[in-house]
């Protein structure tokens, strides 16, 4: 058993780009189990990706997300095992799913949304962070309670060939919608239509967005599912139908920059056509997690969900492995696998 905690501290605020000097690995003691009430100490397995830590490397600001303070582990979230429990509901060998940090062994702690969740028995550590994880829940919430999904309707999802994209496109053609990709590149385009079954895809990168999407939905959008934000959410606003929802979900293209976005244009045709726009956040539905995974774990076994994953392996690797979030080099969930566990089912 190793007796050093390995650790990936966030060294200085990013300006604009990750870049590998914004990270400092660490070797430090492992953290004591004499535990205040409500705290858990757990040994992590692995960690998602997910894009908006980049917004948790920015100074403190009025977004309401949190900020990682400067020589403090990178805030992640985890799948871990427990190994000492001071929480409620939670015991020493549980497995759990909750906001962690880049390192070996991390004390959990915090109600609300960062309070840790039971990984059900049969799932193990990577399906717990990848199939059926936080980005399909995300996306299984966003689309049906958020955007409030009915059958016949059209759904433009951007960032739809990434984790959370493809399942909520996915979740809209098992609900019976017509659903329209929009991605980077033609070969996620290609696994978008040939794959996955959605009825078309734009290619943001090689297309006019705003064109393609008046052409592919004469009758406009009735619910844009959107992860991307600026000139992508711009072009979807211009072509809502009435009483549309956008269900905005991330904002990636202004993460990874020092540029701050742009103002969106054209907001009247929100009120004149009583279109609503609701942000949200996958944590407000944790007490129906459950629910989510059942569900998905429903489509998968009737082949009605194309899953991709980006598995990569080591510690040491983590910084570099995040950042193929911004490059679109992820093909699929990103996971960083740092314990030979991973596979365990309870
Ligand atoms: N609200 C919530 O609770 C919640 C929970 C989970 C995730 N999210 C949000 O969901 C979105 C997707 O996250 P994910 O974890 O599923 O990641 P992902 O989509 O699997 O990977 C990120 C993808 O974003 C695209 N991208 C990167 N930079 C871009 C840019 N400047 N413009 C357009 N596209 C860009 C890339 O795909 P291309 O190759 O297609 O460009 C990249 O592969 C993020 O905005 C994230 O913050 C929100």
């Amino acid at each position: 058993m190793s007796t050093v905690n390995r650790q990936w501290l966030l060294k200085r605020r990013p300006a604009g780009h990750l870049n590998e000097g914004d990270f400092e690995y660490r070797e430090a003691p492992i953290p004591s189990d004499d535990l205040k009430p409500g705290e858990i100490l757990v040994r992590n397995v692995g960690f998602l990706c997910a894009p908006t830590m980049r917004n948790w490397m920015d100074p403190p600001s009025k977004s309401l997300y949190p900020s990682i303070p400067l020589g403090q582990p990178i805030m992640a979230p985890g799948v871990a095992r427990v190994t000492a429990s001071q929480a409620d509901g939670i015991k020493a060998g549980d497995r759990v799913l909750g906001l962690s940090s880049w390192q070996d062994y991390a004390v959990l702690s915090g109600g609300g949304l960062r309070r840790p969740t039971l990984i059900p028995d049969g799932i193990d550590f990577l399906e717990g962070i990848g199939r059926y994880g936080l980005n399909p829940m995300t996306a299984y919430f966003g689309l049906l309670d958020v955007g409030a999904a009915v059958s016949g309707e059209t759904l433009v999802v951007s960032g739809a060939a990434g984790s959370t994209g493809s399942t909520a496109a996915q979740i809209g053609k098992i609900k019976g919608m017509k659903v329209i990709g929009i991605a980077g590149g033609k070969s996620k385009c290609a696994w978008l239509t040939n794959e996955c079954g959605i009825d078309a895809a734009i290619d943001y990168k090689s297309e006019d967005v705003a064109a393609r999407i008046a052409q592919l939905c004469p009758a406009g959008i009735d619910v844009f599912y959107d992860n991307v934000g600026g000139e992508i959410l711009q072009a979807a606003i211009d072509n809502m139908a009435p009483k549309g929802r956008i269900v905005l979900c991330g904002q990636i293209a202004s993460y990874d920059t020092a540029e701050t976005a742009e103002g969106l244009r054209n907001m009247m045709r929100l009120i004149y056509g009583s279109i609503r726009m609701q942000g949200f956040l996958c944590g407000n539905y944790a007490d129906r997690f459950n629910e989510a995974v059942n569900n998905l774990k429903a489509w998968t076994a009737a082949g009605k969900i194309n899953y991709r994953e980006d598995l990569r392996t080591g510690f040491e690797n983590l910084p570099k492995s995040f950042s193929a979030l911004f490059d679109g080099s992820n093909a699929g969930t990103l996971l960083v696998q740092i314990d030979d566990s991973a596979k365990e089912t309870r």
